[in-house]
């Protein structure tokens, strides 16, 4: 787990406690997957099973289940070589498979074209804008597909 944490460190604003990462790991196991290269951890996607109404149209409501990209990162000398294409698509399988999951949504810094072009070519759309919704005051887009 210190792999992991340490690659947030170096390649993100969002940092989180110890704690964080291991609550996300034992609830959600199959959907904390790393990279590994020579024995070495070099990128990480967690994320969380959310539950919510299935929305407004849909008659009786139901509840239904998202996965929630919280956080992926590559190391900088391991990036480029499709890994976090790689990391994106086997969580996507894992909501699938071990959860029932439906759709994913995730969130993103207007201004991190690299995540957005992997996120794009993923299959994800932007769905909408949160106002200042990053500690800086930046603006996240929230993006979603269907799995
Ligand atoms: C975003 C991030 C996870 C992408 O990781 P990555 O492993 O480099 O992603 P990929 O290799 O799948 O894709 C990156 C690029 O490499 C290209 N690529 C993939 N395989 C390739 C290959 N074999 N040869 C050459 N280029 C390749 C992709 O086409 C893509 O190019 P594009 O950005 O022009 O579309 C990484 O840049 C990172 O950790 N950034 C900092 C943290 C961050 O921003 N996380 C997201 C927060 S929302």
């Amino acid at each position: 787990m210190h792999q992991v944490v340490y690659i947030n460190q170096v390649c993100l604003p969002e940092n989180y406690s110890n704690g964080f990462f291991i609550d996300l790991y034992e609830r959600y196991p199959e959907t904390f997957i790393v990279a590994e290269k020579d024995g070495v951890v070099v990128g990480y996607i967690m994320c969380r099973i959310e539950s919510g109404l299935s929305g407004m149209s849909l008659r009786p409501l139901g509840i239904v289940k998202k996965g929630h990209i919280i956080s992926i990162a590559v190391l900088p000398e391991s990036r480029n070589l499709g890994i976090g294409q790689a990391l994106i698509q086997e969580a996507l399988k894992a909501m699938s498979t071990f959860y029932d999951v439906k759709s994913c949504f995730l969130e993103v810094r207007v201004s991190n074209t690299v995540a957005l072009n992997l996120y794009k070519r993923t299959g994800f759309e932007i769905e909408r804008t949160i106002k200042g919704y990053y500690s800086d005051g930046e603006d996240a887009y929230i993006m979603s597909r269907k799995i």
